[in-house]
């Protein structure tokens, strides 16, 4: 099973000026190069709008979604509002309490879907995601827009992780395989485990952010996708770039 996973859009209103970043221009081409992979699903993780939520946004990406041609599945993350996301997107009756959380399932694997909007798993989605993770006898996928993990990336970590997440990784450690999360999020490049936890961060489609640095840092302004194949118990990924579309 192929999956390509889109992270960090940020796509504003039309025109708005997105610090000399064509957002959309990005897209398209990161759409295009995820192509190249074949892909059976394409994943987009949360931030697909610039600030928040909109409608109109939401309407242009999925048009370019839909036109594609290959399935694909859609998360909120904090820039994002999951009910208008759902709405945009045709899928209302995934919305559990406001919250915009499932599961799929992919060539007989159950594929895990989750909303941290609020910088937060909720206790509903908690519960829900024990459940889920309890009668799995293999390794588990989780999509999710915060990583669940700190990440060694100072001005991300001290400002902008996930808040529960000792919480969430008692979840995760409790699953008696390993749990490959995708996330994305912190706009950079980055694996990191905790024993079963095993965190996959995507770059972002619109700009990454410096590793090193306590304060807020644009690192570069290449943009990425991130091929999965997970086939037969064995779980490859690699991250690929494109130059974006920068006017400085
Ligand atoms: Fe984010």
């Amino acid at each position: 099973m192929r999956i390509v996973q889109i992270t960090d859009l940020h796509v504003g209103r039309e025109g708005e000026e997105t610090y000399g970043v064509d957002v959309r221009a990005n897209f398209l081409n990161i759409l295009q190069a995820a192509q190249k992979w074949q892909p059976q699903y394409l994943v987009l993780s949360g931030d697909l709008c610039y600030r928040s939520g909109e409608t109109g946004i939401y309407t242009w990406i999925r048009q370019q979604l839909d036109e594609q041609g290959i399935p694909y599945e859609v998360l909120s993350g904090n820039h994002d509002d999951p009910a208008m996301m759902a709405k945009a997107f045709g899928r209302e009756s995934l919305l559990k309490n406001g919250e915009l959380y499932y599961a799929r399932e992919w060539n007989g694997r159950k594929v895990i879907f989750l909303d941290t909007t609020t910088g937060m798993v909720s206790g509903q989605q908690q519960g829900w995601l024990r459940e889920q993770l309890q009668h799995m006898e293999h390794e588990a996928m989780i999509f999710m827009h915060h990583p669940p993990l700190m990440a060694g990336v100072p001005f991300m970590d001290s400002r902008h992780a996930l808040r529960n997440r000792g919480e969430v990784q008692a979840i995760l450690l409790a699953h008696p395989f390993n749990v490959h999360v995708f996330s994305g999020h912190y706009h950079v490049e980055k694996a990191v485990r905790k024993q079963n936890i095993l965190v996959h961060i995507t770059p972002s489609c619109f700009f990454q952010i410096g590793q090193v640095s306590e304060q807020f840092q644009v690192d570069h302004y290449r943009i990425a996708l991130r091929d999965i194949n997970w086939d037969n118990g064995v779980m490859m990924n690699a991250v690929h770039y494109l130059n974006g579309e920068v006017q400085h």
